[in-house]
């Protein structure tokens, strides 16, 4: 069904999307597929993982669901081994998994959770895009989609540890666009603001707290939905998009207009 929806503007790509067992990962693996990439949904939750890519198969598409841990080097080259063996290729590749730090203040941040918190936004970002890179530089181009946030520009959307990973992944976007553009890689971030996924789910349950009339108070009077990047997302991996270079794509009702 969704293949007769979509486009097939990604027909004949191999994508790998990170976080995909779960909101904005998950429905930009439905929806890339549906785009006609062959998709490799990768997520530490590795039952859910495999359901999503059992699904978009069921519809026709084709999904490999792989569970890994992305803090760990062994994981991400297990993915990248596992993604070449069977597609041969990895045209574009979707940062998307992330983990949020419950917006704790600096003071109660304490070592370990800011390591946790960097490993997932920033390092496992960082690897991921260098165990991909050699093959996309030898194939001769290929296309980057990191999900950062309204929190790599302002503060709010986080505590201290979210919004500085947040920040550090724009800037990691911003230099591999700058570093490789030349070589035929494209590399944006796209800024959400508050869409209701699982890291979401329990802030949003109470519709009379302060955060969720500040986040449906924006111009678009509601907060977002995983479609709603996912469709974002779409376009920074197509060809659509081809000169947008290390672009901050803002994806967010509306949120930081003021
Ligand atoms: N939901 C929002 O409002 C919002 C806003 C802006 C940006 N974002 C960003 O969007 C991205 C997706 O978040 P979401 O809202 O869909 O959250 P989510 O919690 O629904 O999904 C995140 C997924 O990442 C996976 N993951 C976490 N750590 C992992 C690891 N070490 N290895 C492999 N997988 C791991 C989780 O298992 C989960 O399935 C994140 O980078 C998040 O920071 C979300």
């Amino acid at each position: 069904m969704a293949n007769a929806r979509a486009a097939r503007v990604l027909a004949g790509k191999v994508a790998i999307v990170t976080g995909a067992a779960s909101g904005i990962g998950r429905a930009q693996a439905r929806l890339f597929a549906a785009a006609g990439a062959a998709v490799v949904a990768v997520d530490r939750d590795a039952a859910g993982v495999e359901a999503v890519a059992a699904g978009i198969t069921e519809d026709g598409d084709i999904a490999l669901g792989l569970g890994a841990d992305l803090t760990d080097a062994a994981g991400i080259a297990r993915v990248v081994a596992a993604a070449t063996a069977r597609f041969g290729r990895i045209d574009i590749l979707g940062n998307t998994a992330g983990l949020h730090d419950g917006y704790i203040r600096s003071l109660e941040t304490t070592d370990e959770i800011w390591d946790r918190v960097f490993a997932v936004n920033v390092k496992a970002v960082f690897r991921l895009t260098n165990a991909v890179l050699p093959g996309m530089l030898a194939q001769g181009g290929g296309v980057i989609v990191n999900i950062a946030s309204v929190s790599a520009t302002i503060a709010g959307g986080g505590g201290p540890a979210y919004t500085a990973s947040k920040h550090a992944v724009l800037g990691y976007t911003r230099q591999i666009a700058y570093d490789y553009g030349r070589k035929g890689i494209r590399a944006n971030a796209l800024c959400p603001g508050m869409v209701e996924t699982g890291m979401t789910r329990d802030v949003l349950a109470d519709p009379t707290s302060k955060l969720v009339k500040a986040v449906t108070s924006v111009p678009a009077g509601r907060y977002g939905q995983p479609e709603d990047i996912a469709a974002a997302a779409l376009f920074l991996a197509s060809d659509a998009a081809a000169f947008m270079h290390g672009a901050a794509m803002l994806v967010d009702g509306g949120l930081t207009v003021k």
